[in-house]
């Protein structure tokens, strides 16, 4: 995320449009940026392993590119289109936290890469897209079903967060978790291998049985990377590949009706206070 950060923040110096804030120049800042997302995270990928990058291939439609880009192989239907329901459905949700960081920042009348950065920034957190990471990192690290309700129930134990699970708005259920479950189920059932599945699902009980919490668009999505082949610590870019085309069309927005985002803030603390000089304190 650090690095898709830095690049992103970086393209703004290739695009003599940069500053523009027209309606044209930013309908088409949105369209290279979401073409350019996978073609630098899947060229990131091969030059940390020491490989050359791959180009685009202009046949291929663009879930089909970011696989071939990745892998270096054409993917089978079933994992370009199991990708490209990745990218649809997280492609906008509202004013998420990296969306709002993103219309905060332009409505200051900046550009539309500074916001992208933002948004890069703030969906890099634990709470917020770094969530399908570590609910991955869970996963592998329960390892084989029968350790995933010990393992859950410790870190509740210790008041410690499931990665995966919660949100501020679905509080009965993600319903893109549903189609998540749908999707991961056929692949592990095509890899024959039900392994993650059967983690996944005990994971999934003991959260409901114990907290009633349900698990977010991030944790069967986790198993849904995995299984595309997607290192665990780039699957924050890749939601961030998707992303890219809500934040965008969300810029865009901002700046048809622009207003200044300023929220005021109620000062809680101590009143009435003395001034104490420094040679008293
Ligand atoms: C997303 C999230 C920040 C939403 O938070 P929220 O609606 O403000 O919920 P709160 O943080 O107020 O939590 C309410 C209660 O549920 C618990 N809780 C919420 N999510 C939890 C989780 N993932 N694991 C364990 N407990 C959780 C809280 O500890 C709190 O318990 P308490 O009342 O005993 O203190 C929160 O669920 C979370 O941190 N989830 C894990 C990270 C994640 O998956 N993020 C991706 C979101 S799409």
């Amino acid at each position: 995320m650090a690095v898709l950060r830095t690049l992103a923040s970086m393209l703004s110096l290739f695009d003599s449009e940069a500053d523009s804030r027209d309606l044209e120049a930013n309908r088409r800042k949105a369209v290279k940026l979401t073409a350019q997302f996978p073609t630098l995270i899947a060229a990131f990928h091969r030059y940390r392993k020491g490989e050359e990058p791959i180009a685009p291939d202009l046949k291929l439609s663009h879930a089909e590119n970011f696989l071939y880009m990745m892998h270096g192989k054409k993917p089978e239907a079933e994992m370009a289109k199991a990708l490209d329901a990745y990218l649809i459905l997280l492609a906008d949700h509202g004013l998420n936290a990296s969306t709002f960081a993103a219309r905060v920042t332009v409505a200051t009348e900046s550009d539309m890469y500074s916001g992208i950065t933002s948004a890069i920034g703030t969906l890099k957190g634990d709470l917020h897209g770094s969530a399908n990471q570590r609910a991955m990192e869970m996963i592998l690290e329960i390892n084989t079903p029968d350790r995933a309700v010990a393992y859950v129930e410790d870190l509740l134990a210790h008041k410690k967060k499931v990665m995966g699970f919660g949100h501020r708005i679905y509080k009965k259920q993600d319903p893109r978790a549903t189609a998540f479950r749908a999707i991961a189920e056929r692949m592990c059932e095509k890899a024959g291998d039900k392994h993650w599945m059967e983690i996944s699902n005990r994971v999934e009980k003991v959260m409901w049985d114990r907290k009633q919490i349900p698990c977010n668009v991030d944790f069967f999505s986790a198993s849904v990377l995995y299984l595309l082949g997607f290192p665990v610590d780039f699957f924050t870019t890749v939601f961030a590949a998707s992303r890219i085309s809500g934040w965008t069309a969300h810029v865009i927005e901002q700046l048809s009706d622009n207003r200044l985002i300023r929220p005021s803030a109620v000062y809680t603390g101590p009143k009435d206070q003395h001034y104490v000089p420094m040679s008293r304190r």
